[in-house]
């Protein structure tokens, strides 16, 4: 398989374990592992210390999948099939949908897998680009790209980099047009319950055997480090696909990360609680942030999740984040990584030290 390099994950490969100042991460503070045992229900406890370190069950531990369907209206533990992070269920849906010569529409930017493992399979990929004014999918623009060979339509929402959310209304037109075309509708939904300025959407695994949700533990639940991932759909024929082709990958998840994720799902209303209070926290500094600095930065301030994406103005990006993260250790992500043009970057509020950061933006940015 060719495949062009994640410019994201390279960036981070390169940086986010060098810089000190981490201002584009897109996960929720990590919890530390005494914190999360410290929540665990009796039985989950038990299961953590009898646990025993085989191979386990390819579709993931059955109460786990039990746990994950209940953040669905619609759906059950069979509904469900769990992977090593949202990572490998977006490579395997890539290669259970498309093949070469088919076509899928994806909204963009978008984090590079959800249309380069596409490219790679030798799929035509058509970029549906949002408006810069405010972050909005034009959906007639998705119908318009529609082709009789069109496999996915695949949208983010709330999305990276930008924190928009797409309404309920968009969804169901989406849903329909991939119904229209006996396409799939590939809903990434890895920042789903981390909506703090727009009503929460609902998931579209619950609106349509032709829509799939992505969802992790990564991010809303401050697990990324479990790489516990997965995908729900009513589609049987999908999931035999999905699951068939995970035999190719990592086979079956880590069983520690198994219960660590049962114990965070069970306890999800004092983990939400938590990231929320940390991202409407981080906020406020952000909306400070950039009503002191309106000369420098356009703040478009997101709706949902735990990533933005202002722009920054008078100056290009790249040599400012390039001297930024060498001088300061300050790691933001300019647009060029999502092969975004102009002086858009991302920046990550889920991490609770984000003010130390800022701080160190702000007075660089005054010198610069
Ligand atoms: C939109 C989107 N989808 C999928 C992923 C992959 O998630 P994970 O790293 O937890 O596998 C990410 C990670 O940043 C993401 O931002």
């Amino acid at each position: 398989m060719r495949i062009a390099d994640f410019e994201l994950e390279r960036y981070f490969a390169q940086w986010e374990f060098a810089a000190r100042h981490i201002l584009c991460a897109s996960d929720v503070e990590p919890y530390q592992l005494d914190e999360l045992l410290a929540l665990a229900d009796d039985d989950s406890r038990h299961r953590w210390d009898t646990l025993r370190l085989g191979y386990t069950e390819s579709l993931g531990l059955p109460v786990l999948r039990e746990e994950i369907a209940s953040l669905y209206h619609t759906l059950s533990a069979d509904h469900v099939i769990t992977f090593a992070g949202a990572e490998e269920g977006v490579f395997i849906a890539m290669h259970a949908l498309l093949q070469p010569g088919d076509h899928a529409v994806v909204a963009w930017p978008a984090y590079q897998s959800l249309y380069e493992v596409a490219r790679s399979i030798g799929a035509d990929v058509t970029l549906v680009s949002l408006d810069p004014r405010n972050w909005s999918l034009d959906v007639d623009a998705v119908a318009a790209a529609m082709r009789p060979n069109t496999r996915v339509i695949v949208v983010n929402s709330p999305h990276s980099p930008t924190g928009a959310q797409i309404s309920a209304a968009d969804q169901a037109r989406l849903v329909s047009i991939a119904e229209l075309h006996g396409a799939h509708l590939f809903s990434d939904e890895v920042y789903r319950f981390l909506e703090h300025d727009a009503p929460p959407l609902a998931a579209a695994a619950d609106a349509s055997p032709r829509a799939f949700s992505l969802g992790v533990m990564s991010k809303a639940f401050g697990l990324a480090g479990l790489r516990i991932g997965w995908i729900a759909t009513s589609d049987a024929a999908l999931r035999a696909r999905l699951a068939s082709l995970k035999d190719y990958t990592s086979l079956c998840n880590s069983a520690p990360s198994e219960i660590l994720a049962l114990i965070a799902l069970r306890a999800r209303r004092v983990v939400l609680a938590r990231s929320m209070e940390i991202i409407r926290g981080n906020l406020q500094l952000l909306d400070a942030f950039f009503a002191r600095n309106g000369e420098r930065f356009r703040w478009a301030r997101p709706r949902a999740g735990s990533v933005g994406f202002p722009e920054l103005l008078g100056r290009e990006v790249d040599p400012f984040a390039d001297e930024l993260v060498r001088r300061e250790g300050v790691l933001i992500l300019p647009a060029s990584r999502f092969g975004y043009p102009g002086n858009h970057f991302r920046i990550g509020f889920g991490r609770r030290n984000l003010g130390a950061g800022l701080e160190r933006l702000e007075r660089f940015a005054a010198l610069a």
